[in-house]
């Protein structure tokens, strides 16, 4: 269970690129505590310095402030490289229904150019960041790996673009690749702000401002919230794992269904508030229901999660009461 007992040789160097970011700092902070070596590649424009400001003294991190769309960054950033967490990506199903092109050339043409790299210095696994947007307008309930439906956004298009390249590499150049499609994941450091915020930390924000959150729709859409440690747990599983299992992309999720109405109300109960959401309209691009069947992820990568939904919405909630401005 878990991630705890994971164990890479001494002096496995990691690059996690988008380290300044949510999940990709909470990596950074993961393997730097475990004593390897930890290259951090982001262009800071979603990211932020504060995030990975802690690691900047010790001595087993590097950040290089370098983009993922020019590929003489990437290749230098590869050099003596054993994994690659791949997790630099512009998010946002509505953003990228309004920049299109931006989304094409950071998600697909910055990914490619990150396998291309890793492939050039013989980097040991490409671990990289799907979503369960590839799921489409797929109506089966919970989402399982083969059964994809029609796409909703270049966001989403991006992401299955990338694990069409990830299954290429495997088999043309002998990459082990391996694609992790996250559902909607939460934790510390997770930014509260701005119009493409994230559910859980807008509302936390919010209410702790004693602000109205809005809820698109009426708030009975599900999901398959997940919390940040057990993404990390499927990363080093994910660089764990046999040759045989690169080449596909698994759900990485809790396996659990939240409705949204009800998270706004346990978090109002866990932060003591009273207070009443806007009901917005319905947003475009956006899936009703997603949950997640993880059972491939179990079998082939030996993923447990660890953290129930509850367990981790208290963490989170703790964090941000700590933490928010
Ligand atoms: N958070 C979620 O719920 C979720 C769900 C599904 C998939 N994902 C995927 O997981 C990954 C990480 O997501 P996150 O929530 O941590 O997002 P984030 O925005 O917090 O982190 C992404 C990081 O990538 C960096 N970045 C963006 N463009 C870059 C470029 N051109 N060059 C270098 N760095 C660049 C940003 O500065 C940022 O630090 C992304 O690929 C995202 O699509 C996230």
């Amino acid at each position: 269970m878990g991630y705890q007992d994971i164990t890479f040789s001494n002096g496995t160097v990691f690059l996690v690129t988008g380290g300044a970011g949510f999940i990709g700092s909470n990596l950074c902070e993961v393997l730097l505590d475990k004593g390897y070596r930890v290259i951090c590649l982001d262009d800071l424009s979603n990211g932020k310095h504060g995030n990975i400001s802690p690691f900047m003294s010790n001595p087993n991190f590097t950040f290089i402030k370098g983009d993922i769309r020019h590929l003489d960054t990437c290749i230098q950033a590869c050099i003596g490289v054993d994994y690659v967490l791949h997790q630099a990506a512009w998010g946002s199903v509505p953003k990228s229904i309004e920049m299109p092109l931006l989304y094409e050339e950071i998600n697909i043409k910055g990914t490619l150019n990150m396998m291309e790299a890793a492939r050039q210095n013989g980097v040991k696994k490409f671990v990289y960041a799907s979503s369960s947007s590839v799921y489409g307008d797929e109506p089966s309930l919970p989402k399982k790996e083969g059964k994809e439906g029609n796409l909703l956004s270049p966001y989403a298009l991006t992401k299955r673009a990338n694990e069409e390249y990830g299954k290429l590499y495997t088999k043309l150049y002998n990459l082990d690749t391996i694609g992790l499609r996250y559902f909607n994941v939460f934790g510390k450091r997770q930014d509260p702000n701005g119009a493409y915020a994230a559910v859980i930390p807008k509302f936390i924000k919010q209410l702790l401002n004693n602000k109205r959150p809005i809820i698109d729709g009426d708030g009975k859409q599900s999901r398959d919230f997940t919390y940040i440690e057990n993404v990390i747990e499927a990363n080093l599983k994910a660089c764990k794992a046999s040759h045989e299992v690169s080449g596909q992309a698994y759900n990485i999720a809790c396996g659990s269904k939240e409705y949204l109405i009800d998270v706004y109300y346990e978090l109002c109960k866990a932060l003591g508030k009273d207070i009443m959401p806007i009901f917005g309209p319905v947003r475009k691009g956006d899936i009703k229901h997603s949950n997640a069947d993880i059972s491939k992820a179990k079998e082939l990568l030996g993923y447990e999660p660890d953290y129930s939904f509850t367990q981790g919405l208290a963490l989170t909630i703790d964090w941000y009461k700590e933490n928010c401005d």
